[in-house]
């Protein structure tokens, strides 16, 4: 399983917020290259899809009202080691416990509203990228 490449999606909170150049600028500056990158929007099919390991947790249903009341920012990122370098970025899931200069530090308002998702292993991290891009959006 390629350990070079992440998925990620900017959430609802943080697009609403216009915070989502910000985001890109430090993903950019933090050394991960773009390979591909859509803004659009999950109905609440797709983000009970996307999230279907969550299916049993107390917060599944405030998770996929969240995830589909606006528009997110999907995309691949590339760096050596990707998944853990970029959970390093992004920082802790509740961003009270984030640390300072991360992305859920400087740009989250709460556990479910926490500015950022990021692939926890390899191979999430190609079947997330599957369920948004085709082979042809990559480059
Ligand atoms: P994410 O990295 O997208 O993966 C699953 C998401 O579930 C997580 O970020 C949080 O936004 C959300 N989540 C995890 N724990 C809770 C919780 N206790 N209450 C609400 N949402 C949660």
């Amino acid at each position: 399983m390629a350990d070079n490449i992440t998925f990620t999606m900017i959430k609802p909170d943080a697009t609403a917020a216009g915070h989502t150049g910000k985001i890109i600028d430090k993903i950019i500056g933090s050394g991960f290259s773009i390979r591909a990158m859509k803004w659009t929007r999950l109905s609440k099919e797709d983000a009970e899809k996307f999230y279907a390991v969550h299916r049993e947790r107390p917060f599944f249903g405030e998770l996929v009202e969240y995830m589909s009341s606006g528009p997110i920012v999907a995309a691949v990122l590339e760096k050596n080691n990707a998944v853990e370098e970029y959970r390093k970025l992004i920082g802790a899931t509740d961003p009270a416990k984030a640390e300072a200069g991360t992305i859920r530090a400087l740009f989250a308002k709460s556990i479910s509203a926490n500015a950022v998702h990021g692939s926890d292993s390899n191979e999430n991290a190609a079947i997330e990228s599957a369920f948004f891009f085709s082979a042809r959006e990559f480059a």
